[in-house]
């Protein structure tokens, strides 16, 4: 990879000053960055930090001075599933991301490249780069006794992390499965997978988990990095706060009927029909912080409970062994008195106000069939 800025990459590639700005303002979206709070936040230098003062101005800058950043991808014990969903990301679109802002020097599913030869590039970026390239890995890592059960190129997946963390300026695990170790973690877990950052410890390592993550809270984190040089504010769990702030459950557009006590029973009652809240069938979504209920998926088609499916929690740790997905009373039900379904229901319509504007139309709906 070359040495240009990402403005003066984006000029070669043809794109014009105004099509930039408005790549700017998109990754401000992406990025969810609020008016100034970013500018505090950033590693800028002072005299740029100062001279912005306004989002979009400062990532314009931001990109008319660094270059592309480079990216290590390692996968370990995965399904590739949320590489697949990367490719689904919308803001910025992966195809943006990948030509224009980094560059993914080694991915074992998308490189077109194979064996040594891609060893030797990773071993140069990670040389050529050390301090400054982003180590993304997906999958679970086995360790102890069990590292032998997931090895590249002969060498254990513990220790092919644990080198590629050394050098690395970020370290982003996606998916449930990097970040807590997901489904090859559930018990009894017969390689004894852990999350990156049970096994780096002596820097930060920012989760996005989900089964898959939401593309966009991938490629927004990235961004971050990209744009300010840091990693964005995080959960106690390590999670980006822009995305995982809040519970499903808090933006669900079937929550009006939560709140008066209307419940599918079956996927195929009345209620079901009807779009009711799927909390007795096992839906997890108050105790799951993500923002599928706001983003959703496939550029903001849909998300399981729309689609009539409860929310599995899967970016919460140890979702495989928190009790069948199809069970009932799973998050302690808080069933409301009149008064106080009135009071929800009121909290519901101001919070529908700012709910993403797929939602509007079906909250309403659900609204006034739930006061029915
Ligand atoms: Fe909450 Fe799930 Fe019911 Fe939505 S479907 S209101 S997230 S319990
Ligand atoms: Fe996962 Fe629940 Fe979203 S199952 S995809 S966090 S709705």
């Amino acid at each position: 990879m070359g040495k240009d800025t990402i403005y003066e990459h984006l000029r070669q590639q043809g794109v014009s000053r105004r099509n930039f700005m408005k790549m700017c303002a998109a990754l401000v979206g992406a990025m969810g960055l609020k008016q100034a709070a970013p500018i505090e936040a950033s590693n800028l230098p002072p005299e740029l930090a100062r001279t912005a003062y306004k989002p979009v101005e400062l990532v314009a800058k931001a990109l008319e001075s660094k270059p592309r950043v480079p990216v290590i991808w390692l996968e370990f014990q995965d399904c590739a599933g949320c590489s697949e969903a990367l490719t689904r990301s919308q803001s910025p679109t992966v195809v943006d991301l990948v030509l224009n802002k980094i560059s993914i020097e080694y991915h074992e599913t998308l490189s077109a490249a194979a064996g040594y030869q891609t060893e030797e590039n990773k071993h140069r970026i990670m040389q050529e780069y050390a301090g400054q390239y982003v180590l993304v890995v997906e999958g679970s890592i086995p360790t102890g006794a069990n590292a032998h059960f997931c090895t590249v190129g002969g060498r254990s997946a513990e220790d092919l992390l644990k080198e590629a963390a050394a050098g690395a300026g970020a370290i982003i695990a996606t998916g449930n499965c990097a970040a807590y170790g997901g489904l090859p973690k559930a018990d009894p877990n017969p390689t004894g997978a852990r999350g990156v950052w049970e096994i780096i410890t002596d820097k930060p390592v920012v989760n996005i988990p989900g089964c898959p993550p939401i593309p966009e809270a991938m490629t927004g984190t990235l961004a971050h990095f990209i744009v300010f040089g840091s990693l964005p504010e995080l959960d106690s769990l390590n999670r980006p706060k822009t995305f995982y702030a809040q519970t499903i459950h808090d933006r669900c557009l079937r929550r009006p009927f939560y709140e008066a006590g209307k419940f599918a029973e079956t996927f195929d009652d009345e209620g079901a029909r009807q779009g009711w809240c799927l909390y007795k069938l096992g839906c997890k979504g108050p105790t799951t912080y993500n923002a599928c209920a706001g983003i959703k998926w496939d550029a903001g088609l849909s998300f399981p409970i729309q689609s009539g499916h409860p929310c599995l929690g899967c970016s919460e740790p140890n979702f495989w062994d928190g009790g069948g997905f199809y069970q009932g009373q799973s998050a302690p039900l808080n069933r409301p008195t009149l008064t106080a379904a009135g009071a929800a229901a009121a909290v519901g319509i101001v919070a529908g106000a700012s709910a993403a504007l797929g939602n509007k139309a079906q909250k309403s709906k659900a609204h006034k069939e739930a006061s029915e």
